[in-house]
């Protein structure tokens, strides 16, 4: 699996530790940035992340800035792509099933490291339950 991941200066802490624990399972990481500290704007970085998975350049995608807001609006403005932001693994598991998100947002100043990492393993490792109701309605999402 390949996984494109990118954060802004509000996300770049967590990105780099996202980074290093996709590295340690085996998974291919396609970092688009932002790799340093320096104030930057995330919609160019979310744009980037949500092209790579729209064109199937990468499978899914991860992407961190300081609410995880600004990431998943810019995101969802690609066709294609189901970005959700999650502050919980409840969220995270359902939004795998019902929704087949593709990309995975957070906030690192919106929720601590120890939950930041169970919601990124509970996103990766939850399959879409391929039911048909859910298909439908993923179908008429995009208009
Ligand atoms: C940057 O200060 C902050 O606005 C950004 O990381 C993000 O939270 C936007 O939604």
């Amino acid at each position: 699996m390949k996984i494109a991941l990118g954060a802004d200066h509000g996300g770049f802490n967590y990105k780099n530790k996202i980074k290093e624990y996709l590295a340690s399972t085996g998974i291919e990481v396609l970092d688009v940035g932002t790799f340093s500290a320096e104030s930057c704007d995330y919609p160019d970085i979310a744009h980037k992340v949500a092209k790579s998975v729209a064109s199937g350049d990468a499978e899914k995608g991860i992407l961190v800035c300081g609410t995880g807001i600004g990431m998943s609006i810019a995101a969802n403005k690609i066709f294609g792509i189901r970005a959700a932001l999650c502050s919980d693994t409840f969220s995270a598991k359902a939004t795998r099933e019902h929704n087949d998100s593709n990309i995975l947002c957070l906030g690192e100043r919106a929720i601590g490291e120890g939950l930041m990492f169970e919601i990124v393993k509970v996103w990766l490792e939850t399959p879409f339950s391929n039911e048909e109701r859910h298909k439908r309605r993923i179908d008429k999402i995009e208009i």
